[in-house]
């Protein structure tokens, strides 16, 4: 039984292989009556008067949630918010999640006081079955991130049952989404259940060709992802600011392009490890260069092997776009994690959306890593014409890394 199937609709993209989530989910066990507590990745950008700018993670947490609600579990929601350091700090409360999520689940949504203590035992105690109460940012406990046993001990007291959802926040072996699971029975909710399905069947069984498209600034931040796809995929295509790292290990000017001095060697390697492997890893070949780091500097097409000594690299030029999406409109299965170049400036976003315009295009199976180039494939209307969107930044690279996500690692096994 292939699980992952399920969310691709009529089309199958993935070859016929195991693929699916090898983790007990929501549908192993039985939640009527229970309290069970729910970690999910609630983690909203807010503006400046504390209003939710974008509500994709607050969305995606309501198949798991209704599915709770509708099958008669008390439900307890854990979750976290910005950073605020293990103190209680009103920035950072889940007020407005709290009401945003209970217009979106459609029944009403508690905010406790707080995440643990005799008042939340209280509330917990006290839920019917059906009714859903929110634990306020659970960061502000000094435990939470230390993964400190007796704050876990406190939060798996309220349930009978652990359902781990937050797939953004399953690279953090933290009290709530690593230490709890191993008190209570712990599954898997239905967006991590996707998150993973998604990414593991392209990682492990891909349509080929599986092409990859890398972008974002530092090699160092990607290094870790480029080596673990070279076992992959047959093409990666390197674009955005690591990409002037890469030129340059190759033996040409960049001028004052963004270089990553100290992975200039693991680019070099990289480089080399790619053509023994037979990957075809495909750089820049023009470049729109800057004569500033501004939206309004000068701009012009300049070859990738020669750019002018006082200019800047800041996008991927008109051949390379063509180039990639060609590639890209070749591929059967796409996987994307980062701007091609400075797209929050206008004048250098062009390479970034003729990406996102390619997936858009494409009939391959498309799977996009969250932060800057699910944004661009958002504000570009594209959403519903690729794949999959992924929730998780830094978890789905770690992911797409090969590295085994604790979150995950303490699941049940099915
Ligand atoms: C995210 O925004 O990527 C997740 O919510 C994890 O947040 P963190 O990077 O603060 O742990």
């Amino acid at each position: 039984m292939i699980h992952s199937l399920r969310f691709f609709g009529s089309e199958a993209l993935i070859a016929d292989k195991e693929t699916s989530m090898k983790k007990q989910t929501l549908r192993d066990v039985d939640v009527a009556h229970k309290r069970v507590l729910v970690r999910e990745d609630l983690n909203v950008p807010l503006d400046a008067e504390g209003a939710i700018t974008d509500d994709r993670r607050i969305e995606a947490a309501v198949p798991t949630l209704r599915y709770l609600v509708d099958h008669g579990a008390k439900v307890i929601v854990v979750a976290h918010l910005g950073r605020p350091k293990g103190q209680l700090n009103p920035k950072y409360s889940l007020k407005p999640v709290a009401t945003r999520l209970s217009e979106a689940l459609g029944v009403p949504v508690t905010l406790a006081p707080d995440s643990v203590g005799p008042e939340v035992t209280n509330l917990a105690e006290s839920l019917k079955d059906g009714e859903v109460l929110l634990l306020e940012n659970i960061r502000f406990q000094p435990g939470e991130e230390k993964n400190d046993p007796e704050l876990s001990k406190q939060l798996a007291s309220l349930a009978e049952l652990y359902v781990n959802d937050a797939f953004g926040a399953a690279h953090r072996a933290h009290s709530s989404t690593e230490g709890v699971a191993r008190l209570l029975p712990a599954v898997a909710g239905f967006l991590m259940e996707k998150e993973i399905d998604y990414l593991s069947g392209a990682l492990e069984a891909p349509k080929r060709p599986f092409v990859a498209i890398l972008g974002g600034a530092k090699v160092g931040d990607k290094i870790g992802v480029v080596q673990n796809l070279l076992d992959k995929v047959d093409t990666l295509l390197i674009g955005g600011g690591m990409a002037y790292t890469f030129l340059k290990a190759q033996g040409y000017e960049i001028g004052k392009s963004l270089l990553d001095a100290d992975n200039l060697a693991t680019a070099r390697e990289t480089l080399e490890l790619a053509k023994s492997k037979g990957v075809s890893l495909e750089l820049p070949s023009d470049i729109m260069a800057a004569s500033g780091f501004s939206n309004d500097a000068e701009r012009k097409v300049v070859p990738a092997t020669a750019i002018p000594a006082e200019w800047q690299g800041l996008d991927i030029g008109p051949e390379t776009i063509r180039r990639f999406r060609d590639i890209i409109l070749g591929a059967k299965t796409v996987v994307w994690n980062g701007p091609m170049g400075v797209f929050e400036m206008p004048n250098f976003a062009t390479g970034t959306e003729a990406v996102a315009q390619a997936l858009a295009d494409s009939e391959a199976l498309s799977i996009v890593g969250g932060g800057d180039s699910a944004a661009a494939i958002e504000q570009l209307g594209f959403a519903d014409k690729v794949t999959h969107i992924s929730t998780g930044g830094g978890a789905s690279l770690e992911f797409l890394e090969g590295k085994t996500l604790p979150g995950v690692a303490a699941l049940l096994d099915k």
